[in-house]
């Protein structure tokens, strides 16, 4: 009787692993026709949205973030060391002299735009189609925007990187501001190869 109970049991556990795994078998049939269903290509990005898995605008994007450290360094060291008043001669305006040398040089260019709608000069305002958008996005919050525009040899990474008032010297010049509001955006337009 013993005897039997011990196949009975053997029988069943063998029966229910053999439904398992027909369960599982058809589980992982159904998981690769989907796979195969899916189509060979992934679909197309978004108009204007960057590929994620292009070599090439990940190189743009790598060296927009190194321009971006290299910029806002220099920005704050020098308003460390000379800016002291409200007179004195914003780093901005040393930015602006290197940004105007890179670009006559062709490596990139580089624009500081305003994102308070109350800029310090009005030729800070937001003016190409992709400045008005970070504008929106970067007071909104956001840290970082860009789009691939242009084709072939023309294809460029557009790029915003935020620019809050990172230490309070800058608040001496740009009004009733405390560390961490957000002042404006740095513009890049790199070439994407
Ligand atoms: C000594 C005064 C002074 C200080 C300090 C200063 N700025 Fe400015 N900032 C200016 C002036 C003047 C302009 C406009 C320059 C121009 O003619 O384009 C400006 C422009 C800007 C703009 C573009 C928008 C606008 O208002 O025109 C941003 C963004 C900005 N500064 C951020 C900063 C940050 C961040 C700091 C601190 C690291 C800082 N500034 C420190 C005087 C200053």
């Amino acid at each position: 009787m013993e005897m039997m109970n011990r196949r009975r049991g053997l029988l069943f556990g063998a029966v229910v692993l053999a439904a398992l795994a027909g369960v599982i078998g058809m589980a992982r049939g159904r998981d690769a026709r989907a796979q195969d269903q899916k189509p060979a290509r992934p679909a197309a990005p978004a108009a204007g949205a960057a590929a994620a898995d292009d070599p090439a605008v990940e190189r743009a994007r790598e060296q927009v973030k190194m321009l971006d450290d290299l910029y806002k360094n220099a920005v704050v060291s020098i308003t460390k060391t000379y800016v002291n008043k409200q007179d004195d001669r914003p780093a901005i305006m040393i930015a602006k002299d290197v940004f105007a040398a890179m670009k006559k040089k062709g490596w990139h260019s580089a624009r500081l735009v305003d994102a308070t709608g109350d800029p310090l000069s009005d030729l800070n305002s937001p003016k190409t189609d992709f400045e008005k958008e970070a504008f929106g996005r970067i007071r909104a919050g956001e840290t970082y925007f860009d789009r691939v525009v242009g084709v072939g040899k023309d294809r460029r990474l557009l790029a915003a990187t935020a620019v809050p008032v990172v230490m309070a010297q800058c608040a001496a010049c740009h009004g009733d501001r405390k560390v961490g509001d957000v002042l404006g955006f740095l513009r890049y337009e790199i070439p994407v190869k």
